[in-house]
């Protein structure tokens, strides 16, 4: 069974000074802009219910207005809920008092944010051993620690440089250094690729996925960008007008989009880098033929290696090497292109 490290449940935030009398209208199914002009009280969340899987990379996205940062500011409570729970490994971070928030978020928690926000009068070392100064570890401990996590983000030579001598690109890996420095559990990222150039960014991304492989936290990342969201996520929430509209991992949300908003956002997405191959196998026939494909394999790189080979068969194969079932090239392509799939290619 996946293990959640947190679990958002039945969250519910109005913002106004009168939240808590609103939150049996909204219960009830009073809208976003029904509250504003009947009430001038503003939905942030509504009813969110979201297991986020530990060591995963859980992705929010949605576009701006619907509530992406008030639900990730939640998480170490920079915001307070009007109603529902934020649970980490079963506790109510909404709950805890005083010195256990503190603690949770200083040992549990670090933040990356879009604006990098480093403070420009100390340098790239200064600013990676902050949270630990803060933390009250001794000198040369967090230096030694903050010194790892620099070379792992690649900027080992740049210790001693200030913020405004490094790119937007660099900027962030002091961020991301940072972070990870404090050593805690759960990474908040709203937003935290955003003002980077697409290519940066890309790097980024590859950044945080190499380092997730070896360090498993939880991962909250924000984005705007489904391309992001579908390469980072094992899991997707999109958010609209501060409800959940959709959850899932990135493949089920591009095969079975909920609504026409989603299908908007799903369009133009490279379905040959999301759809596996199991979505499209039939059942295996026979000795197995052509390649094997390990389960897992995305349509692209299937196509990619069949054709590479000169095969038009392939059988798919699971971690134990048994055949579980076969395609041919004319599937896979159409699995590519087709808006629905299997059903399409099944017929
Ligand atoms: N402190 C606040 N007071 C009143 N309304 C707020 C407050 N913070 C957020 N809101 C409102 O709550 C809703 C959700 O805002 P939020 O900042 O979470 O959106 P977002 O999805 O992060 O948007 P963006 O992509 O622009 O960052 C918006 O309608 C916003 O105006
Ligand atoms: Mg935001």
């Amino acid at each position: 069974m996946v293990s959640h490290a947190i679990e958002v449940r039945n969250l519910y935030k109005i913002f106004g000074p009168r939240s808590a009398d609103y939150v049996d209208a909204v219960k009830s199914g009073m809208s976003k802009a029904e509250l504003n002009q009947k009430h001038g009280h503003v939905l942030g969340l509504s009813d969110i219910n979201i297991s986020m899987p530990a060591g995963g990379i859980m992705v929010v996205m949605g576009l701006s207005g619907s509530g992406k940062s008030t639900l990730i500011r939640h998480i170490n409570r920079l915001i307070d809920p009007t109603a529902g729970e934020v649970l980490y490994d079963g506790v109510d971070v909404c709950r805890m008092n005083e010195k256990d928030l503190r603690q949770f978020r200083r040992h549990k928690t670090a933040m990356v944010f879009q604006k990098f926000a480093l403070l420009p009068h100390r340098t790239v070392l200064e600013n990676t051993v902050y949270g630990l100064e803060v933390q009250g570890v001794q000198s040369a401990e967090r230096e030694k620690r903050a010194h790892q996590w620099i070379d792992r983000v690649g900027l080992a030579g740049f210790e001693n440089h200030y913020p405004n001598q490094l790119s937007g690109g660099m900027q962030q890996r002091v961020g991301l250094a940072r972070a990870l420095t404090n050593d805690a559990d759960i990474l908040l990222m709203d937003e935290a690729f955003s003002a980077l150039d697409p290519l940066i960014r890309v790097d980024m991304q590859t950044v945080l996925l190499d380092l997730q492989k070896e360090l498993k936290k939880t991962i909250v990342f924000i984005t705007h960008d489904l391309d992001e969201a579908l390469r980072l996520g094992d899991k997707i929430a999109i958010l609209r007008d501060g409800l959940v509209v959709q959850q899932g991992t990135g493949q089920e949300i591009v095969l079975n989009p909920a609504d026409e908003y989603i299908t908007a956002f799903v369009k133009e997405v490279n379905r040959g880098r999301v759809v596996n191959i199991e979505t499209i196998m039939s059942p295996p026939a026979g000795e197995p033929e052509g390649l094997a494909i390990p389960r897992g394999t995305v349509l692209e790189s299937v196509a990619r290696q069949m054709t590479e080979a000169h095969q038009t068969k392939a059988h798919v194969v699971d971690e134990a090497n048994r055949p579980i079932g076969a395609v041919t090239l004319s599937t896979v392509i159409a699995g590519m292109v087709s808006p629905i799939g299997h059903e399409q290619t099944a017929a």
